[in-house]
């Protein structure tokens, strides 16, 4: 039997609507302790996403961090290894950028037969502003060794992973980001919004890892550490990670950037819609690795595709709303709705998903089927 902590939802099952529960401030729940919540992606109207409103993705209990007890420690392989306060955090010139942040296993529930893992549906994606000083501004102040090449984010959040096989014992969040990307544009964030960063979000002070997965951001960041190898950490290799080939042998990698997707917000799956009328088709394009520059829409199961209209211009790795005015059919049935983006590279997504990716990356044309009566 289900518990109201451990909520399921397949399409497949057909009973979708039926098995959510809704937290009081409105997001689907995945899993109440450690919070993961969902935003229901058909109340998508804003480019950025209130903080409200904002996904949570938490892999243990949230750690009570004080802004006046906070030190953020610079070590590893650096000539002049320092901690910063938040307030002295703070008073650095700090930069502000807008991204879109998607959880690796996000749409995991279209996957068949289903997954293990959190039945995210379309909503454990979302775009805010970020606030915060430049990670090149704290490792250009340690002194970078020769060698250095990998930079580990460490959270004060502890446990045993949940997914298997787990470590014996309990370990801190921590990932990794090459060296070239920490000195690029990866941001020490301590407000989302132009607020504080909410608790849920990693107060004070979390990552910010613009085009990559979610769970390169590392919330309740406590600890920089910079390798002249690459990380080996759980989260890099076993979890997150996937199936690459090189000479026929698989090896494993690390998840990194934001494969290009696009998903309808409305209309939502078994939808009802009167036939013979305009409805109009909104959805949101992101790409971790080159703009998006196309949306298509199918609304008779990918027999034919027409072009859809932007509503937010090109942003370096950050969601482009887009709409699709469809004239119902006149014919009362069901029909199937699928987005398909495109990229500067000359990408296009896929029509089916990667199972070198098992549980993640789900970024094939998603089908939502309505009800036209
Ligand atoms: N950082 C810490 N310390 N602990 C976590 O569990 N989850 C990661 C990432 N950073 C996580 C973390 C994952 S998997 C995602 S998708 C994003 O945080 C989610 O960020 P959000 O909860 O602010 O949306």
């Amino acid at each position: 039997m289900k518990t109201p902590d451990t909520v399921q939802a397949n399409p497949e099952s057909g009973s979708r609507a039926a098995l959510t529960s809704i937290s009081p401030g409105g997001l689907v729940i995945r899993q109440k302790e450690p919070r993961n919540l969902e935003f229901p992606f058909d109340r998508l109207d804003s480019y950025l996403t209130p903080v409200e409103s904002f996904y949570i993705r938490s892999h243990f209990t949230a750690p009570g961090l004080q802004p006046d007890s906070y030190r953020l420690s610079v070590e590893g392989a650096v000539k002049n290894p320092f901690g910063i306060t938040y307030d002295e955090l703070k008073r650095l010139p700090a930069k502000t950028v807008v991204a879109t942040l998607e959880c690796a296993g996000n749409s995991r529930v279209f996957l068949v037969p289903q997954m293990p893992g959190a039945q995210w549906e379309l909503g454990a994606v979302g775009t805010a502003e970020w606030t915060g000083v430049p990670l090149a501004t704290l490792l250009d102040r340690s002194g970078l060794t020769g060698n250095a090449c990998d930079v580990v984010l460490e959270g004060a959040d502890r446990g045993q992973p949940a997914e298997l096989p787990r470590p014996p014992e309990a370990i801190s969040y921590s990932r990794s980001v090459p060296l070239s990307k920490a000195l690029d544009d990866v941001l020490i964030a301590y407000m989302m919004n132009g607020l504080d960063l909410p608790h849920d979000h990693g107060f004070p002070v979390r990552a910010i890892v613009p085009g990559h997965y979610g769970m390169a951001s590392v919330k309740w960041l406590t600890q920089i550490r910079v390798l002249e190898e690459q990380f080996q950490g759980y989260w890099q290799t076993s979890d997150y990670a996937y199936w690459d080939e090189v000479d026929g042998i698989p090896v494993r990698r690390a998840l990194s950037e934001i494969k290009l997707k696009s998903e309808i917000a409305r209309p939502r799956t078994l939808e009802v819609l009167p036939k013979g009328q305009l409805y109009r088709v909104y959805g949101a394009a992101w790409c971790g690795a080159a703009d998006v520059v196309a949306v298509e829409v199918t609304t008779d199961g990918a027999l034919t595709w027409a072009s859809a209209n932007f509503l937010d211009p090109i942003r370096p790795q950050a969601w482009r709303r887009w709409s699709y005015d469809w004239k119902t059919p006149d014919q009362p049935g069901r029909y199937t709705l699928m987005s398909r983006a495109k990229n500067a590279a000359g990408e296009s997504q896929p029509d089916k998903p990667d199972p070198s990716y098992y549980s993640y990356v789900v970024h094939h044309t998603l089908p939502i089927e309505v009800i036209v009566e």
